[in-house]
């Protein structure tokens, strides 16, 4: 099966595409990076540096610089102005692939066959949202969407029921929520409950290995980002994990659309796959495992 990452990294965002760079048996075949997190320029250009730490060339295609119809508005509190909490990660092993990445999205679907594609959205949804206007013929071979976003039950992280990456493209998101995807969404109702303590850094930084190690670097930066908390969220590690292990995640399905003036998610016509819960343990152990060879 083939994967391609859209992504804002974004601290959470390294550590889900090192997991995911990690597992062969799913071919991360290109990557397309939207802004988000950070500035375009900057998302592109980590996406590039968390490929040469795991010393593996996917194509990365720049796409979105700005949500559709809005300025960018970049979150520089938490993942800091380089984006990765200023770890040290090495320079891109090749510089972008282009600079159309809708166009790559599209590419990718229409060079391998209907339905053996995934799309793993870590970020804002307008690339996706690009694609369904611009190739909805490519977008209909994607065989399953899983994207980070959205707050169902759970209070909001940039409003009071507003998630990050929905509000931050909110036109995006109710456009991908009404295009009949097969939508599965991982809002913070289940990431909040993935958490990372102090513990959970030594046991990564105990394995010995880069992308443990990394990833450990991560979530210190994470921590310095917030002052006194015992625990982080890992948001965007879900998606991977829940590709590899839907069984860790509870499933429910919810009507849904999108509030274009909060963000937040209310009440809508279209059914969708959400994730409102996971087995915390062995989301913990899977994603350690995952990180340490
Ligand atoms: O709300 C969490 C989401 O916003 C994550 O994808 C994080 O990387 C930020 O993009
Ligand atoms: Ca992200």
């Amino acid at each position: 099966m083939s994967i391609i990452i859209d992504t804002d990294p974004g601290i959470d965002d390294a550590i889900a595409i090192l997991y995911a760079l990690n597992h062969p048996e799913q071919e991360v075949t290109a990557m397309t990076t939207v802004a988000g997190n950070i500035g375009l320029s900057v998302t592109t250009r980590n996406a590039g540096r968390i490929c040469a730490l795991a010393q593996v060339d996917v194509p990365v295609h720049a796409g979105a610089a700005a949500p559709l119809g809005k300025e960018a508005n970049p979150e520089l509190g938490i993942h800091g102005t380089d984006g990765l909490g200023g770890v040290v990660f090495p320079e891109p092993l090749s510089p972008p692939a282009g600079t159309d990445g809708v166009g790559a999205m599209a590419a990718a679907l229409m060079a391998h066959p209907p339905q053996s594609v995934d799309l793993f959205c870590l970020g804002p949804l307008t690339n996706l949202a690009l694609l369904l206007d611009r190739a909805p013929e490519a977008a209909k071979r994607i065989r399953r969407v899983i994207a980070m976003g959205g707050a169902v039950k759970e209070p909001g992280n940039v409003g009071p029921k507003a998630e990050f990456n929905i509000a931050h493209d909110p036109h995006a998101a109710a456009a991908v929520f009404v295009a009949g995807l097969p939508l599965t969404l991982i809002p913070l109702d289940a990431t909040r409950q993935l958490r990372a303590d102090r513990s959970y850094i030594k046991a990564l930084r105990e394995t010995g290995a880069v992308a443990a190690i990394a990833s450990a670097d991560l979530i210190d930066a994470y921590f310095a980002a917030t002052n006194g908390a015992e625990s982080r969220p890992l948001h965007d590690p879900c998606v991977p994990l829940l590709a590899q292990h839907p069984e860790l995640f509870r499933m429910e399905a919810h009507d849904l659309s999108v509030d274009l003036e909060t963000g937040a998610l209310v009440a809508g016509e279209h059914t969708i796959k959400v994730a409102m819960g996971v087995n915390v343990q062995g989301a913990r152990a899977a994603l350690l495992h995952g990180l340490s060879f």
